[in-house]
């Protein structure tokens, strides 16, 4: 399909069948959706929903976090692993703090250079936090692009990582921009899953390449061992 329509199937299908209840998803800023997006990056979403609602309850800005110390704030990510994570964290809050004066920049080249943030992150503060225009690839969005337009090789190589954002920036439109990246997330999370893929009640069903090639199953192609 064209970006136009396969943006629309999802954003209807969000509407009715994708997750509105997060606690992330109430009252989104920069800094709420920059936290729990570093906390869902190798971490299960019913993992971090406590982590996530202690975090905020004792750093509720970027001030609260700069100025904590790093026990206090090693603390929170206990159990959660990965702690780099946690101290980036800070750093970027101490970076906010001294270089913007406490408000996150609003172009997605300026959120790229906040320490521990990469593309997607970027993308995802400037999707859910501003409802802008942010391309996003994560591993339910590689799933998923990986089998609607059938792209071959491993995922994690630079080739397919290139085409990834492509089709990423080529089908994210500046409409509806929060509604369309929760539908990618939450379709690879609930729909296009890594095992057993809800093919018979997927919206995008008939335009998918995996789909009519009968390759659903294959991709995207597993790294090898
Ligand atoms: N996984 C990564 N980001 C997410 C989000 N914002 N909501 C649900 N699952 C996610």
């Amino acid at each position: 399909l064209q970006p136009q329509s396969f943006h629309q199937i999802l954003v209807d299908w969000a509407d009715t069948h994708g997750r509105h209840d997060l606690p992330w998803q109430q009252r989104p800023t920069p800094y709420s959706v920059h936290v729990s997006e570093i906390m869902l990056q190798q971490t299960q979403v019913a993992t971090v929903i406590p982590y996530f609602e202690r975090w905020m309850a004792s750093f509720p800005d970027l001030q609260a976090l700069a100025h904590a110390t790093e026990d206090h704030v090693m603390h929170h990510w206990q159990g959660l692993g990965y702690y780099s994570r946690a101290r980036n964290l800070q750093k970027a809050a101490q970076y906010l703090l001294e270089q913007f004066s406490a408000h996150y920049p609003r172009t997605l080249k300026q959120i790229e250079m906040i320490p521990g943030v990469g593309r997607y992150t970027a993308g995802a503060i400037v999707s859910f936090a501003y409802n802008e225009r942010g391309p996003i690839v994560d591993g339910n969005v590689r799933r998923l692009f990986c089998r609607y337009f059938a792209i071959d090789g491993v995922p994690s190589t630079s080739a397919v990582s290139r085409k990834l954002w492509d089709y990423a920036e080529q089908y994210t439109l500046d409409t509806h921009c929060r509604a369309y990246a929760q539908s990618l997330l939450d379709m690879g999370a609930t729909i296009c899953t890594a095992k057993n893929p809800a093919c018979t009640i997927c919206p995008l069903q008939t335009s998918c390449q995996a789909y009519q090639q009968q390759r659903v199953e294959q991709l995207p192609t597993p790294k090898p061992k």
